[in-house]
């Protein structure tokens, strides 16, 4: 049985990837911004191996506190899954948008994440992992540009992030990948997403719990590396 953190877990992706996860024996942590909402799924999990974490990836006082409580409970986690992240409705120019769209986009899916990550290392066992939510929007190697530029620029950043971490934390025994789940069925992949959530989560899972420990620094979807 693995401990599991995944952030933004109230919802989408992270609930359903939460809600397998539990299914397969793991205790899982969820964590979320808002108390009512991440009440309101730990209480539709009801499942004794799941437990609730308050958390703003946005506010640095949050993630401390909130690691600061797993911390005084003793807990070791096996896996960290960053998927909290936002979509802003109005991302559609880096020149013309308000600079609040792109900061708060790059607050809550870049520095978020490493926020995340330097709060809870001190709770990361050898080995452990590390998964960030990513997406092919994030890809150079597709051709860029037309849609959601500040999101797109954040998943990148994640991608490169995941690159460096896993280079700095390979003498730690812990890998970082990250992962585009494809378009999914979620209050953020909208009315035109025709792939189910459940199979969005499939990869996360697999880094999670059955891929080799070795695989480190990689982008994947659908369990295959992609090159970004
Ligand atoms: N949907 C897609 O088609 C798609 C495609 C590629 C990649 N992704 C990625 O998949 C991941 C999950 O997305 P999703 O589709 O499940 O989106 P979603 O349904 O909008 O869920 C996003 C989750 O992140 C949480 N969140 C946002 N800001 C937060 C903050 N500051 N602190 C803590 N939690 C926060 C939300 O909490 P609240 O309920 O409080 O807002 C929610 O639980 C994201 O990383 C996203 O970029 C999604």
């Amino acid at each position: 049985m693995k401990t599991i953190l995944i952030t933004g877990a109230n919802k989408g992706l992270g609930f359903e990837t939460a809600r397998q996860l539990l299914k397969k024996g793991h205790h899982v942590i969820i964590s979320g911004r808002n108390q009512e909402r991440l009440k309101a799924s730990y209480d539709t999990l009801a499942h004794d191996k799941a437990e609730m974490l308050l958390m703003d990836v946005c506010e640095q006082k949050s993630i401390l506190a909130a690691a600061k409580q797993l911390m005084a409970n003793h807990v070791i986690i096996d896996v960290l899954i960053n998927n909290a992240a936002i979509l802003h409705k109005d991302d559609h120019s880096l020149i013309n948008d308000d600079f609040s769209i792109a900061a708060h986009t790059f607050n809550t899916n870049v520095f978020g994440v490493l926020h995340v990550i330097r709060a809870f290392m001190r709770l990361m066992k050898s080995p452990s992992r590390i998964i960030n939510i990513s997406s092919d929007g994030g890809s150079m190697s597709d051709p860029v540009g037309g849609w959601a530029p500040a999101y797109c620029i954040s998943k990148t950043a994640v991608n490169a992030l995941t690159r460096h971490l896993a280079v700095e934390l390979q003498s730690r025994s812990i890998s970082v990948n990250s992962v585009c789940p494809g378009w999914i069925q979620t209050d953020m992949g909208g009315t035109g997403a025709h792939r189910p959530v459940e199979k969005g989560a499939e990869t996360p899972i697999w880094l999670a719990t059955d891929a080799p420990q070795t695989l480190t620094g990689k982008f994947f979807r659908d369990k295959k590396e992609l090159h970004w």
